[in-house]
């Protein structure tokens, strides 16, 4: 228990921060039809879906489910800012990568044969893996992920992947809200009000669309975050600026997307058969 306690305690390190990763479930959940909601409620035992969100993040540190550490991204070994793209043979590890993830849990919340318990577990991972894959440094190895790049943001020492996952959306939806499930549902509430473009979903093969989504995050990285150099460079300013859009884009698809699945998987009745 007292390990649970400290584990939970250590910062967060390496995905999109829990705002982040909040507000694509809450805003994933105002795109679910009547029978995901029922399907989510129950998988996860009435638990907050924006909470839910958090588990991987909180367990990856753990003895027992170290297996999971590597899900989280894919490192790709391009030469940004001059040229990106992810190759999934050379970029995804043996112990799998956050593509793999993706289509690994789709499969396992869907599959009705699987008991409850574990269906839960990878509703978990799925949820929080649809986010991490549309962050554009989970994709990428230069510099661990931008996590050996150091920077300052309005004044404080920090490092480039902690701007990404942390510090540029807590600016954008969390400053002024001391309460962070509020401050998601805020901009998950933004979010869904305008969406009103349609754009082309991947719908069929989960790998194939989660290299997709990957690729679509990794390009951003040779665009826009690693386009002009930022050592030592104070990113609270116009960076920030440049950043928002993307980062609205960004955790607005993984909401959508991670809605579109889950619906799918939900229509023919018999996907809902839970054991
Ligand atoms: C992908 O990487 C593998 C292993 O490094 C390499 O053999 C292959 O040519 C690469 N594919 C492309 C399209 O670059
Ligand atoms: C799929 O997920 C399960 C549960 O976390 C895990 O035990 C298994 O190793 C995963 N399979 C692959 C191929 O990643
Ligand atoms: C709405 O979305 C468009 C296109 O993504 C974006 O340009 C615009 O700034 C967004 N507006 C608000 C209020 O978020």
């Amino acid at each position: 228990m007292l390990l649970f306690i400290l584990f939970t305690l250590l910062p967060q390190i390496q995905a999109w921060g829990s705002l982040g990763h909040r507000t694509v479930a809450y805003l994933a959940s105002l795109h679910f039809t009547p029978e995901s909601n029922t399907f989510t409620n129950t998988l996860l035992n009435g638990q907050d879906i924006s909470e839910a969100a958090l588990f991987p993040d909180k367990v990856r540190h753990m003895p027992q489910f170290a297996y999971s550490a590597g899900w989280h991204y894919i490192d790709a070994q391009d030469s940004p800012p001059h040229q990106c793209g992810i190759n999934m043979t050379r970029d995804c590890l043996a112990e799998g990568c956050v593509v793999s993830a993706i289509a690994n849990h789709t499969a396992r919340v869907a599959d009705p044969h699987l008991p409850r318990f574990y269906r839960g577990q990878s509703l978990r991972f799925m949820i929080h893996f649809f986010g991490d894959v549309h962050q554009p440094l989970h994709t990428e190895a230069e510099d661990r992920g931008g996590n050996e790049v150091s920077v300052s943001f309005d004044g404080h020492a920090t490092n480039l992947h902690s701007a990404w996952d942390t510090l540029i959306p807590n600016k954008h939806a969390g400053a002024g809200h001391d309460d962070e499930l509020l401050a998601a549902w805020t901009w998950a509430q933004r979010l869904y009000a305008n969406e009103s473009q349609p754009f082309d979903e991947c719908m069929n093969d989960a790998a194939e669309c989660g290299l997709e989504w990957a690729s679509e995050a990794n390009a951003y990285v040779c665009s826009y975050v690693l386009a002009k150099d930022v050592h030592g460079k104070d990113l609270g300013g116009e960076y920030y600026e440049g950043a928002v859009p993307i980062v609205d884009e960004m955790i607005g698809k993984a909401g959508r997307r991670l809605a579109a699945w889950i619906n799918a998987m939900t229509a023919p009745a018999s996907a809902l058969e839970i054991q």
